[in-house]
């Protein structure tokens, strides 16, 4: 038997193939022993009545980052804090190119924000707003070798949308380097007409469906002429989710993404847009839908159209000059800063709605929350499983636990959950990191720092079906 620093004794182990009744041995950070009985180690926890999962992978967060004219609220300590209390051991934020840089130099500017700030560990997803003959031909191979194996475009916002030549480019340099595409729909052109006769009426739907399924269906047949995997991210409802679904029955490589906000948040949350009431507590594209939208969005869980389920944690303050609130955004609902926190929260409400009311497996949840991330994004196996060799990056969760989201609770540094009040039914109790309880109840333990920069191997999901291309 090898020398244990630590047992977790007593508990149920799952994983995204199975559930069972084991203890868990983990030496020099790595699970070294799945047995009956693991004894004899340095530190033992006792996990009777608790579920032993991998920790969880976020795939999209976004920390530090600098755009919509707005101050983030979360850096990487207080939002990786965040995150460790949430039950998260590893998260993926963005690197984000501003137009006419270098993305290598984008990278790096992430890296002296992150590196040695981090309570997880963490890689970094390229964002590609300039994608020029050097960022395609040079700094993107590069930097895809260097271990950042992922992009993400965007089909709206001002200042980081690409057009349709800019798609397909981008396409092409990562079915080159075998890098996977993240992309967000919502079709550009669409919504600023929309907003522009929007505004003038006084009425806030500015980003209705229809736009995302435009836009959903442009970037399928883009990466269909292209031979090229792409991930459509933060899916909101009906509309998008069929497109996926659509494409994969073509035995096309289009992976889904969902979050939490639209399987538990709707665009009633978002009355009084223009800042008389708390509307803007809620603002995040794709905006939340209506509670349809919410079971379109579990059929495409149940069905396997969506491989990952994330937070989007996009955290900007409500009160303040920097915040929600700012003078600006006060004229006019276009201007609120664009996104919402959730990362802690994650894990406890797909958790609450999914098992508990039935609808997902334990292995499903898993697999949503934690290994599918680690499969799409190259960090499989080193992270996402329990499994002999696996990084001990382990949440012991009480599945019976009720718990009451309120903002006194949280661990981000913004100063309100759009969740308040919301009640879940299943929570995390010790966060372990390469066998570290880093969180214990809630109680930050460890510093910021133990979290590890991981560079990431080419993911397998990236590799085109070899259809014939142009
Ligand atoms: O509202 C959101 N989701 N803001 C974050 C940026 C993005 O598009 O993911
Ligand atoms: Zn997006
Ligand atoms: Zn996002």
């Amino acid at each position: 038997m090898p020398d244990l620093d630590l047992a977790i004794r007593g508990g149920t182990v799952v994983t995204a193939s199975d559930v069972i009744r084991c203890d868990v041995g983990i030496s020099g950070g790595r699970i070294a022993l799945l047995a009956d009985q693991v004894t004899g180690a340095a530190q033992t926890i006792d996990a009777a009545g608790l579920l032993v999962m991998p920790g969880g992978i976020d795939s999209h967060v976004h920390l530090a980052q600098r755009a919509y004219g707005a101050r983030m609220a979360d850096g990487f300590e207080s939002g990786t804090r965040s995150a460790i209390a949430g039950g998260n051991t590893t998260v993926i934020p963005f690197a984000l190119q501003p137009r006419g840089e270098s993305l290598r130099e984008s990278v790096m500017d992430y890296h002296r924000l992150a590196d040695g700030n981090c309570h997880v560990d963490y890689a970094f997803h390229l964002i590609v707003t300039d994608p020029t003959p050097s960022v395609l031909g040079q700094e993107l191979p590069a930097l895809v070798d260097d271990g950042y194996t992922s992009f993400k475009v965007f089909m709206t916002y001002d200042d980081m949308v690409l057009n349709d030549r800019q798609l397909l480019e981008v396409f092409e340099c990562a079915r080159r380097e075998r890098a996977l595409v993240m992309v967000h729909c919502e079709g550009y052109d669409a919504i600023k007409f929309m907003t522009e006769r929007l505004e003038a009426a006084g009425n806030a739907v500015s980003r209705p469906e229809i736009v995302e399924r435009e836009a959903a269906h442009r970037a399928i047949s883009h990466a269909e002429l292209l031979d090229v995997p792409i991930m459509i991210v933060h899916v909101s409802g009906r509309e998008a989710m069929e497109q996926i679904r659509w494409a994969q029955q073509r035995g096309l490589k289009i992976y889904g993404e969902t979050c939490t906000q639209y399987i538990s948040l709707t665009a009633e949350d978002l009355k009084g847009l223009n800042m008389d009431e708390t509307g803007g507590k809620y603002v995040c594209s794709p905006p939340p839908r209506d509670r349809a939208s919410w079971d379109a969005i579990w059929e495409g869980i149940t069905q396997g159209v969506f491989a990952t389920f994330s937070s989007d944690h996009c955290p900007y303050f409500y009160e303040g000059g920097e915040g929600k609130l700012n003078p600006k955004s006060r004229t006019s609902f276009r201007w609120v800063p664009n996104g919402i926190p959730g990362v802690e929260v994650r894990l406890p409400i797909l958790f609450s709605e999914g098992v508990v009311k039935g609808r997902i497996t334990l292995e499903k949840f898993v697999a949503l929350t934690s290994t599918n991330h680690a499969k799409m994004y190259g960090l499989y196996p080193r992270k996402g499983s329990i499994a002999i060799g696996c990084d001990a990056d382990i949440v012991l969760w009480d599945p019976n636990r009720k718990e009451t989201i309120r903002q006194e609770i949280m661990h981000h540094a913004t100063d309100y959950t759009p969740w308040e009040g919301y009640e879940v039914t299943g929570w995390p109790v010790q966060t372990i990191l390469r066998g570290q309880v880093v969180c214990e109840e809630g109680k930050i333990l460890g510093a910021p720092g133990q979290g590890r920069f991981l560079k990431r191997e080419r993911s397998p999901f990236a590799t085109p079906r070899g259809a014939a291309t142009p």
